[in-house]
């Protein structure tokens, strides 16, 4: 049984007062559930302070980005290392507003979930495609053009520490959710796709986000998708309101 697994993405919001208050109210909302992952990834600002306020609750640390190396002159970035040291469990990687302002692609990715992994961060791996790709009909070859290149030489046991996040471009931040079908069949064709080079085993214990205008209104009907294993959260993580909503489908 794979175990859904959803993830607030704050991006670039909250000072350090409103980040500890939001999360105050969602441990207390959210302490008897037990049957979900539940992921916070705060801006880095945050990370220290949340840290703290989360210690011995059912919320886990994530972060948005992290650089490709351990140390060095790389000014501006931040290492895998500094966030184990803060307590951060997750990471996410190659997010699309990544790779289209910051020029992200597969092979950085790859990169970046390598070391991560290597360092003890769990990658939450971001693919999707744009809505010229699927309106051209080319969701499918980019999908695995993007699995191919972010998992090219991970190993079988590092699957199993990684989380994919399928997110359609045209669906984020734009109210505009693919629906469930639109979802479910890019997710099953991702599962079969790491199946092909996995194997079943892996294929089937590896979780799969979907992400992209995910409300309150919506996350059920996602979830009862096979292959839907839960969700990115961008603007309905903001609230403890609809964000818990969203944990407790
Ligand atoms: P959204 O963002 O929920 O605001 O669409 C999702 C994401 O970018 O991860």
């Amino acid at each position: 049984m794979r175990k859904p697994i959803i993830a607030g993405n704050w991006k670039m919001n909250k000072f350090i007062p409103e980040g500890i208050s939001l999360v105050k109210e969602l441990k207390e909302i959210l302490k008897p559930v037990k049957e979900r992952e539940i992921v916070v990834c705060p801006p880095f600002t945050l990370l220290f302070s949340l840290a703290e306020e989360l210690k011995g609750s059912n919320i886990i640390l994530g972060a948005q980005n992290l650089f490709a190396a351990e140390f060095g002159a790389y000014t501006g970035e931040i290492s895998p290392l500094m966030l184990k040291e803060l307590g951060v469990i997750y990471c996410i990687i190659g997010h699309s507003e990544r790779r289209r302002l910051f020029g992200e692609d597969n092979s950085l990715i790859n990169q970046k979930s390598k070391i991560a992994l290597k360092l003890g961060i769990k990658p939450i791996v971001c693919i999707g495609e744009t809505l010229e790709e699927r309106e051209k009909e080319l969701t499918f070859s980019v999908i695995k053009e993007q699995i191919t290149g972010v998992l090219a030489g991970l190993s079988s046991s590092e699957l199993a520490n990684i989380v994919i996040a399928y997110e359609p471009i045209w669906a984020i931040g734009t109210g505009r959710t693919a629906t469930c079908e639109q979802a479910e069949e890019v997710h099953s064709f991702i599962r079969k796709e790491v199946s092909n080079l996995y194997g079943e085993r892996i294929a089937l214990a590896l979780r799969i986000q979907y992400g992209g205008s995910v409300k309150p209104e919506n996350i059920a009907s996602l979830m009862k998708e096979k292959d839907i294993d839960g969700a990115l959260v961008g603007g309905a993580s903001l609230s403890a309101d609809s964000f818990s909503k969203i944990v407790r489908y």
